[in-house]
């Protein structure tokens, strides 16, 4: 029995909302929603060891550091340590003049009167009731009609309006969510705020919090786009009304859903820190405020210390955030392919040569300048056996400030990648480096340059060279003359008899800065049956760093034709 034969027909396709004159497709989000991070508890309730109260107070104290003022910390009645967290807050003053705790109840007397009790002293306090309101969990979970579930709720706002005198230092907000909305008929969930928004009496200056849950994600995004805006359009008092999103991901697109839901109305998004939550989590903010961002609209959250986020979070929470999480994994920013690589070393190239303020980003593959997230340039491009002449290039420029010349890097990339290859593995920075030293620089054998004189010709512009050099371990003084000290080296190989090759390219430049200035040089020579050679030499002499990089060609040439010998 086949998955399609056998079990596909106890589905059905969730039912399209009728709102033939939608706006919300022709929107653009241009600020940013209220942000409300749920991470101390629909996060924390999802995990398999919650957190304790020190790590609470460690997670507050990030959420407070990236923006948030409106922070879910709990539902304190149903259990003491959540109950202790809010006290403890409250007793070490840890709760900034701006920033709103919200708690959560279900509508239940006992619950709602306790949570009041642990209000105290909280300056602001969203109090967050909730009901589940959809015809499955009115069947199966409760058993009840529409009217009585209406009822719990209305009980529950009505029981909270009398609470609220008790905490007369608090100012106390009321958020509603009818859970389950997604699943809800979305008249029943209307009928049901509105009811809520009866007894609450909230004004322009004083809203309600309407928050309509995706508690499990059951359709496409438009459609919970649909259900925000007819919600939206059909809500009486709809500017007494805060009109908040909470998107779960169990088809993975909780991101989506939001940013839909942004489009038709919405005012308020809550949602976690990377997405933590229950089954396949809740909304990633992360990812939504660093989506608005891209589109240069401010988040109002502060993510440009990603790493030190996420390490918080994953100590905190034990949870780990994946390697191609957006923005937030260690390999979003990283390049492998060779052509990929290539791209965006010209769009960084181009980038580094623009200092007009403000420049557009534009490098290819990139959405987003890691700088911009406290990531390195460094983790951009890495090296395996995809990788392509570019990236090597890149690593080697911007590690160790080898300009190589262009037309070195096709070999140099493939002779990285055939030893990615040969160990089927990501080579890191230095072993990239490595494999460039022991292939170009400074090669010593067969030939080995042991010490060098130089005396110039000023008149004539000439110079003329006495070198002691090994070949094959065998000592030998060698002197020329040339227009230049490498001339002079070639033609004093020339009078042994090593005449197999021509000298077709030398270039130069130095490596670092200030007092431990090196230079490097390059050289390529053609080998008189046809083929070219480079090699590489460094040295804090330039001179000398000019001769190493001849020696390593030469090197290089007589290993693969060894034939060329003393002539
Ligand atoms: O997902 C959900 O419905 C909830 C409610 C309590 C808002 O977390
Ligand atoms: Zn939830």
């Amino acid at each position: 029995m086949t998955m399609q034969t056998g079990n596909i027909s106890k589905y059905r396709p969730f039912p399209q909302i009728h709102l033939p004159n939608r706006t919300w497709p022709d929107q653009i989000i241009d600020c940013a929603p209220i942000w409300a991070s749920v991470d101390l508890r629909d996060g924390n309730q999802a995990l398999a060891i919650p957190m304790n109260v020190d790590e609470k107070v460690e997670f507050f104290e990030l959420l407070v550091a990236t923006g948030f003022k409106e922070i879910e910390v709990g539902f304190p009645s149903a259990s003491d340590t959540e109950f202790n967290f809010i006290r403890r807050l409250v007793d070490e003053k840890r709760i900034p003049a701006d920033v709103t705790l919200q708690v959560l109840v279900q509508a239940r007397e006992h619950l709602i009167r306790r949570t009041f009790e642990s209000l105290e002293g909280v300056p602001n306090a969203i109090v967050h009731l909730y009901n589940s309101t959809s015809p499955l969990q009115r069947r199966v979970t409760f058993n009840k009609s529409k009217e009585a579930i209406k009822q719990i709720a209305i009980e529950g706002a009505q029981l909270i309006k009398g609470l609220v005198d008790t905490v007369p230092g608090t100012h106390v907000r009321l958020q509603y969510s009818p859970e389950s909305f997604s699943d809800t008929e979305v008249e029943y969930a209307l009928e049901i705020c509105e009811a809520v928004m009866h007894v609450w009496q909230p004004t322009e200056a004083n809203k309600i919090i309407l928050n309509l849950p995706a508690t499990v994600e059951v359709a496409t995004p438009n459609v919970h786009a649909d259900q925000i805006e007819w919600f939206c359009r059909n809500l009486k008092e709809r500017n007494k009304a805060i009109i908040s999103l909470h998107t779960h991901n169990d088809r993975g697109t909780g991101v989506a859903a939001t940013e839909l839901g942004l489009m038709a109305g919405a005012d308020r998004v809550e949602g976690t820190l990377f997405g933590n939550g229950e089954r396949t989590g809740n909304l990633d903010i992360v990812t939504v405020a660093l989506n608005l961002y891209t589109q240069g609209v401010d988040p109002q959250l502060d993510f440009s210390h990603l790493e030190h986020t996420r390490a918080c979070y994953e100590r905190v929470t034990r949870m780990q955030v994946p390697d191609r999480h957006p923005y937030a994994g260690d390999l979003v920013f990283t390049a492998f392919s060779g052509s990929h690589q290539d791209a965006i070393k010209k769009g960084m190239d181009l980038r580094a040569g623009n200092t007009e303020p403000g420049a557009h980003w534009q490098v290819p593959y990139l959405l987003i300048d890691p700088a911009d997230l406290g990531r390195d340039y460094e983790a951009i491009i890495r090296i395996n056996s995809q990788s392509g002449k570019g990236g090597v290039a890149y690593i080697l420029s911007r590690e160790f400030g080898l300009e190589l010349p262009k037309v070195m890097h096709p070999e140099v990339g493939q002779v990285v990648n055939n030893a990615a290859d040969k160990d089927s593995r990501e080579l890191k920075s230095e072993e990239v480096h490595k494999i460039f030293q022991n292939e170009y620089v400074n090669l010593r054998t067969p030939l080995k340059l042991v010490s060098i004189e130089r005396e110039d010709f000023s008149k004539a512009g000439e110079v003329s060279i006495d070198a002691q050099v090994e070949f094959k371990g065998e000592a030998l003084s060698l002197s020329g003359r040339g227009n230049g000290p490498i001339s002079a080296f070639v033609n004093a190989l020339e009078t042994k008899g090593w005449k197999h090759f021509t000298l077709n390219d030398y270039r130069q430049h130095s490596i670092g800065r200030g007092s431990k200035t090196d230079a490097a040089a390059y050289i390529q020579i053609k080998h008189n049956q046809g083929s070219i050679f480079y090699g590489c030499g460094i040295d804090a002499n330039i001179e000398l760093a000019g001769l190493h990089a001849l020696v390593s060609a030469f090197n290089r040439a007589q290993t693969t034709h060894p034939e060329s010998h003393l002539g």
